[in-house]
């Protein structure tokens, strides 16, 4: 594709939703708080704050870079900048790991439309935590239902990513993104005006240090690069459309703060809960599905709380799948030169067969684990643990070492227009330490490390 004619976003306030709309989603409000139950609480909070700020953030522009400065997709960026080099394998690693997010995360999705349909129908009224509970067990469990709904989001997506960049996501992110910020705090409001609230808080945010092991560590890190969309390629193939004039440092701090400020809420909105009305912070992936019918039902107009809650949860993973599905569509579409509509069916249709596996996964298919997990959890481990931080820890390396200072600085202050502080001490960081923390976590983690 000729890099002068790509198409752009239309406008400054797009491109941060779009980018938000990127990052923020199951991650931070599905994934987020089940990780923090089930790595300590506190704890797992502190290192998640600290690999944002210091992985994060770094690593977030430094895509930004590689994406505008090529104006490529995620394995193309790559070709572009290192011709005729091994490099685009950190491409490739991208493009497969969006694959196989896609592939979970479609399943969550999918849960979250069969509890909008359970509020309108009305029939999450009345149950106890217990019914709750078992009768998520029954629903992800079964067969056909599950299976259904993530077709059915599989298929938003597509419609989506077909309409193409402009009219698609980014008008679709302009309408979410703002919805998503309201009802959060609305429901965060309602949260900590319940009686556990004391034992939550404390449970979220006061760290146990004893509690910070290799694995909660390992997790935290996973969690960073996982709810930032870092180090798979998204993120470069959305500012492979970013304008000219866009603030890439002030892009990726707000999605950073934004993000952040979004998981903390979806925390606050859940430990109270789970205290208040006794739920195992360590219940796992049903954790959010359990507790917040749980706390709604016992409000005033229950079924309008839980009904928002999940409209405001699917929007918050449609900005994310139809981010994750344009990875591997801008992908086809630009290397096989294919048309984009031809690209995008083979991915939907690719991830749809994954999908069902995985959602299998939790019942018919139960007995057939990876390194004892089911497929679901095996993919999830997969792609937070091991491929983005690994995607992320290579494109430090690569833009230490292949990319010229004087270029990453030019691009990254838009010809000296606007001031990088500290741009030496970033330069550094991510050439040396960045890298290094991640292989160091790594080896901890698979007990290379002897104290
Ligand atoms: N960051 C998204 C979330 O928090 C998930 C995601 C990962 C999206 C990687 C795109 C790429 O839900």
């Amino acid at each position: 594709m000729a890099n002068k004619e790509r198409v752009t976003f239309g406008s400054k306030i797009g491109v941060i939703l779009a980018t938000v709309g990127c990052a923020v989603g199951l991650g931070s409000i599905w994934r987020f708080p089940y990780m923090v139950g089930s790595n300590g609480g506190g704890a797992f909070l502190l290192v998640f704050m600290i690999c944002t700020v210091l992985l994060g953030l770094p690593i977030m522009i430094t895509e930004f870079f590689i994406g505008r400065h090529s104006r490529r997709n995620a394995a193309g960026a790559f070709k572009e900048l290192a011709p005729g080099t091994q490099w685009s394998l950190i491409g490739y690693n991208g493009v497969l790991a969006a694959f196989l997010i896609l592939g979970f995360y479609a399943v969550v999705s999918g849960w979250t439309l069969e509890y909008i349909w359970q509020a309108m129908t009305g029939s999450l009224s009345g149950k106890t935590t217990a019914e709750f509970t078992t009768d998520f067990e029954t629903f992800s469990s079964s067969a056909l239902r599950p299976i259904g709904w993530t077709i059915v989001f599989i298929a938003l997506t597509h419609f989506i990513i077909v309409s193409g960049v402009e009219k698609g996501i980014e008008r679709a992110s302009k309408i979410m993104m703002p919805a998503l910020f309201l009802i959060l705090l609305i429901l965060c409001i309602r949260s900590v005006t319940l009686p556990g609230v004391d034992e939550g808080l404390a449970f979220l945010f006061k760290p146990d240090f004893e509690k910070i092991t290799s694995s909660v560590v390992l997790s935290a890190m996973g969690q960073t690069f996982f709810s930032l969309s870092i180090g798979m390629g998204c993120l470069i193939t959305y500012s492979s459309y970013f304008g000219k004039d866009t603030n890439l440092q002030l892009t990726a701090i707000q999605v950073t703060v934004l993000n952040t400020f979004v998981a903390l809420l979806a925390g606050i909105m859940v430990f109270p809960a789970v205290f208040s009305f006794g739920i195992e912070p360590t219940a796992g992936p049903e954790l959010v599905f359990i507790t917040l019918p749980n706390i709604f039902e016992q409000l005033p107009f229950g079924n309008i709380w839980s009904f928002i809650f999940f409209i405001l949860l699917a929007l918050a993973a449609l900005t994310s799948t139809i981010s994750l599905h344009e990875v591997a569509t801008a992908y086809v579409h630009e290397e096989y030169h294919m048309t984009r509509k031809k690209a995008a069916w083979i991915v939907s249709i690719g991830v749809a067969i994954i999908g069902a596996l995985s959602s299998l996964s939790f019942g018919l298919l139960k007995e057939y684990t990876i390194g004892g997990l089911i497929l679901f959890d095996a993919l999830d481990y997969l792609t937070a643990k091991i491929m983005m931080p690994i995607g992320g820890m290579m494109i430090c390396i690569f833009v230490g070492l292949r990319i010229e200072k004087k270029v990453l600085k030019e691009e990254l202050t838009n010809k000296g227009t606007i001031t990088f502080y500290f741009f030496n001490t970033y330069a550094f960081f991510i050439k040396y330490i960045a890298p290094a923390a991640i292989g160091l976590i790594f080896l901890n983690e698979l007990g290379l490390i002897k104290k």
